[in-house]
Order: structure tokens, then C-alpha cells, then sequence
């Protein structure tokens, strides 16, 4: 079990109003406001990220379904079942990690490491998936996901790692260039959604 801890930047605005009411009368604070938020610091205290079990099947299924429907994250429409999930989970190699995110003895997020391409001349590249559940969002889970990705790629001796996602996924974009990944390309019409072409981004990050 691994916990993070980060400092998070909340504007001003964010705040309730008993809150910054005090602070805008007292006109010394800037506009946006560079405080710690309990609630923040806490989120990240209590998160803890781990390699999956059988036993987060319903929980993996949960939030990829919650990612499919959201139509942000894949050009898989096909809902997931947890015994789908327990299938994929007992198929991966030991070179294809699973990692659930857990807080408060609830899964909030996974992400995994996958094979970027069958041939073995690509075996030093992992492709991934991050997936959080939506009342975590924007906590601090996808950013701890990331991170644990990573450690483990460069424990299972990849040279890098890649992704596609949709450029109309904002948090995406945002989670992974501040995770150090850098936009190579793009796929025009790479794959059909709910009946229309639409074109996927590529993301890579070199990890020596
Ligand atoms: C994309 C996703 C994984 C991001 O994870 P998350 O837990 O929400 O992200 P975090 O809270 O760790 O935020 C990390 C950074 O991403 C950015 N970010 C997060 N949510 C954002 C949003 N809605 N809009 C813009 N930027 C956002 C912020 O820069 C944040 O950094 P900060 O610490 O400066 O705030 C999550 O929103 C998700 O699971 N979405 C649905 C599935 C999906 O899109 N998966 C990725 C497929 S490529």
C-alpha cells in the first residue's frame, strides 16, 4: 500500500462564503487564494493505491462503465460485467499490472499497464489506462494512478509509455501533460462513436 500526499492550489471562489468572506474584507489575500484545503489534504491522506484482486472486479467494472458512458475515455461502447472483469484481470501477465486506488475502504479509481502492440519488438513500450470513478474526479486519484503506473513500468524495465485519448477530454489532457507527457500526433477518423469518425491524440513519455 502506497499513500500520497500534495499540496492543491483552490481558488478563492471555490470557497463557501462564510469562509471567504473574512479573507476579501481583510483585502491582503490575492485573488486566487493558496491554501491547503483540509478536505484536499485529507482526500490524498487517505488514499492508498495497490495491485487489484479478484475481488475488485465489480468495482473495476463499475467505474469503466462509468467511463464508457461518459464517452470521454474509449471508443468501446459495450458495457462491462464484473465476470467480463474477472476474466480480463485473470488473463493479465506479470508484465500487465492492474492498480485500484482505494480510500475509505472504497475502490475510487484503476489503471493498468497493457501491451502497446503483440510483437516483441515493441515489448519495452506500455500502453495505459487510467479510470476514475466519477464522485472522485478531480481529487487527486488519477494523479496518484499515474504515478504508481509509472513506478511499476520502470520496475518492469519499459522504456516508455503511450496512450490515445480524445482531445475533447480536458482532464485527460491535463492529467497527462502534468504527468510529463508530451502530445506526438494525432489519428485522424481512428475510430467510429455512437455512429460518427472521430480522431484519437497520442501521448508519450520516455521513462529513462
Ligand atoms: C481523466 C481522469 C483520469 C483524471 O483523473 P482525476 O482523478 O480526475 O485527476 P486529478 O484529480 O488527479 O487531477 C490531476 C490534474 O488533472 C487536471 N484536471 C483534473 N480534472 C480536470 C478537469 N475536469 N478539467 C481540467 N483539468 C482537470 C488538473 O490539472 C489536475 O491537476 P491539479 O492537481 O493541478 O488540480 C478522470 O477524470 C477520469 O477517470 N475520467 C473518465 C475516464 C477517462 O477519461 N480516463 C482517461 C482516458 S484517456
Amino acid at each position: 500500500m502506497v499513500t500520497s500526499h500534495r499540496v492543491h492550489c483552490t481558488a478563492r471562489a471555490a470557497y463557501p462564503i462564510h469562509i471567504r468572506a473574512p479573507a476579501a474584507s481583510e483585502c491582503s489575500v490575492p485573488s486566487v487564494a493558496a491554501c491547503m484545503s483540509a478536505d484536499t489534504a485529507s482526500h490524498h491522506r487517505r488514499l492508498g493505491i495497490r495491485p487489484a484482486t479478484e475481488a475488485d472486479a465489480a468495482s473495476i467494472c463499475t467505474i469503466y462503465n462509468q467511463g464508457i458512458e461518459d464517452r470521454l475515455a474509449t471508443l468501446e461502447t459495450t458495457l462491462r460485467t464484473p465476470q467480463e472483469r474477472r476474466e480480463w484481470l485473470a488473463a493479465r501477465g506479470p508484465r500487465h499490472p492492474v492498480l485500484v486506488a482505494e480510500r475509505d475502504d472504497a475502490i475510487v479509481g484503476w489503471g493498468s499497464l497493457n501491451a502497446f502492440n503483440p510483437r516483441p519488438a515493441y515489448d519495452h513500450v506500455a500502453d495505459f489506462s487510467v479510470y476514475v470513478e466519477r464522485a472522485s474526479r478531480g481529487t487527486g486519484v488519477g494523479g496518484a494512478i499515474i504515478e504508481a503506473l509509472e513506478r511499476e513500468a520502470r520496475r518492469l524495465g519499459y522504456h516508455k509509455m503511450v496512450l490515445a485519448m480524445f482531445a475533447w477530454n480536458d482532464a485527460g489532457v491535463a492529467l497527462y501533460r502534468k504527468a510529463g507527457f508530451r502530445i506526438v500526433g494525432t489519428y485522424r477518423e481512428q475510430g467510429r462513436l455512437d455512429g460518427r469518425w472521430v480522431d484519437t491524440t497520442l501521448m508519450e513519455k520516455l521513462l529513462d
